[in-house]
């Protein structure tokens, strides 16, 4: 019995010694110290012992069990060190380095301006409604008194999906649609994409535009240059000069288009104003009675006014940008500037 709780000891040692990790020691502790190890079975044989020699032995067997569970844990704990040393090791954080840089996005210019002009606009009490951008020939042209055959078709470039189905070449439909739901006071703004089939530095196929309609008992021009005057001021500035100028639009009456004054050449003429000394900002006009006939409003009870900017336009001229595509090519040093 002597010999084999040698060997055991030995054994066990040297497994020891082996050992890498926690788990292999931990396996090595149940085989030979655990309730049915090899030590364990061993000491239970003991009692079988004659006398004289159960003393002995047992006092023998009882010290290597206490040195061979001191060595377990000593190779655990020496084990466990040295795993959180490598631990330490690997999650070190150098507080030198340079820190990586937060790159923040930012709100597109057309959405910067899209928004200064519905705030301007809702604190004058326009609530913002939308369409569709697939839309029907009745509310883009027919409702709008543009009726087929019309030349007044001619002035925009039309994409058809079907003979009554059209991109939307402006948002007017938007103020048909309002006015078939609803009944006056109205006081709306109508932001959107729409498509006409033109693409050069000052044409996009795809761009946005924002329509106005305010419709109520004696709304009378003067409302529409109160207004709109005050719309300019606040947004390219209180000095701002502007000028209505007579226009035609089928679905207003009378009409008139508004115009800065060129901030390039401040009036005096030059390449960006055609050297007229204006610029020209957005449509506008007394919606024609032929518009709330299809709408079923009574032209002699309510009257109103209409308008309708493009808001790349605005940007353009608010920025001094010259090419309306760097607003869809998506170039960062571009758009990093506003
Ligand atoms: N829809 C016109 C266009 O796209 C702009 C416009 C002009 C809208 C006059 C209006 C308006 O509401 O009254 O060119």
């Amino acid at each position: 019995m002597k010999e084999e709780l040698e060997k055991i000891r030995e054994e066990c040692q040297t497994f020891l010694a082996l050992a890498k990790t926690g788990p292999e020691i931990s396996d090595i502790r149940v085989r030979v110290l655990g309730r049915k190890g090899i030590l364990t079975q061993l000491l239970k044989q003991l009692g079988t012992l004659p006398e004289d020699e159960r003393k002995e032995i047992g006092q023998r067997a009882n010290k290597i069990k206490e040195d061979l569970e001191a060595r377990v844990e000593e190779c655990l704990r020496r084990i466990q060190e040295q795993e959180r040393a490598e631990a330490l090791e690997r999650e070190k954080i150098d507080v030198t380095l340079p820190g990586r840089r937060m790159i923040l996005g930012r709100k597109h210019p057309l959405t910067q301006t899209l928004d200064e002009i519905i705030h301007i606009f809702s604190r004058l009490g326009f609530e913002v409604v939308e369409g569709p951008e697939v839309e029907l020939d009745y509310y883009n042209f027919e409702a709008l008194n543009i009726p087929k055959g019309h030349p007044a078709r001619e002035m925009q470039a039309t994409f058809f999906i079907s003979e009554d189905v059209v991109l939307r070449t402006h948002t007017s439909p938007v103020q048909v649609r309002t006015m078939e739901k609803k009944r006056p006071p109205i006081r709306v703004i109508c932001p959107g994409a729409v498509y006409r089939c033109d693409s050069d530095p000052t044409h996009s196929p795809m761009f946005h535009q924002v329509e106005g309609l305010l419709v109520d008992r004696g709304i009378t021009f003067s409302d529409l240059k109160g207004v709109l005057s005050v719309f300019v001021h606040q947004m390219f500035g209180r000095g701002t000069q502007l000028r209505f100028r007579p226009s035609f639009f089928p679905f207003t009456e009378p009409s008139a288009e508004i115009d800065i004054e060129c901030f390039i050449c401040g009036g005096k003429g030059c390449g960006v104003c055609s050297n007229t000394g204006w610029l020209e900002i957005l449509g506008s006009g007394m919606v024609d009675p032929a518009v709330y006939r299809f709408v079923g409003y009574d032209p002699e009870e309510v009257t109103g006014f209409a308008f309708g900017m493009g808001i790349e336009r605005i940007a353009m001229l608010k920025y001094g940008i010259n090419d309306i595509r760097l607003f869809f090519t998506n170039d960062l040093r571009f758009l990093k500037q506003f």
